[in-house]
């Protein structure tokens, strides 16, 4: 049976295709569970796409996903940079867990070069738009097909 995936999305990501479309493009959020959907089916997995705005909920999915061993995918947003709630919590998850970002935050202002997740993700893929989410997905299947 084909393993799912959590796709942990955070605050402000359901502004897709109008925010600041020149740093994020113009992809919404639909399109984003478009491809991982799609992309999911290629390499054998199941994505169960979410979104929130609210800390407390990101970290509640973090725990189920801990509870059932599922990979995860998570763009934490702005909570990447400060949030070490966030960071306990995926801690906590001892399936793959990948760092997505559409843009790069190392090539940004200075408060977005840090992240607190990244030391306790398996790995960071940034900067390539919804098509990060496509190399995730790839990611999760390499590191958990023997
Ligand atoms: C982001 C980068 C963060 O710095 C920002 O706060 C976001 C989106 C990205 O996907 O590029 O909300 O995680």
């Amino acid at each position: 049976m084909a393993t799912s995936v959590l796709i942990l999305n955070g605050p402000n990501l359901n502004r897709l295709g109008t925010r600041e479309p020149d740093i994020y493009g113009t992809a919404t959020f639909a399109d984003l569970v478009a491809l991982c959907t799609a992309e999911a089916l290629v390499v054998d997995l199941i994505a169960d796409v979410r979104q929130t705005n609210d800390e407390a909920e990101l970290i509640g999915w973090l725990h189920e996903a801990a509870d059932a061993k599922a990979p995860v995918i998570i763009n934490p947003a702005a909570f990447t940079h400060y949030s070490y709630a966030l960071r306990d919590a995926c801690a906590l998850v001892e399936s793959p867990l990948i760092e997505v970002h559409l843009s790069n935050p190392a090539a940004r202002e200075e408060f977005r070069q840090t992240s607190v997740i990244s030391g306790v993700a398996d790995g960071v893929i940034a900067g390539f738009g919804i098509e990060s989410y496509r190399l995730a997905l790839r990611a999760i299947s390499y590191l958990t097909t023997a």
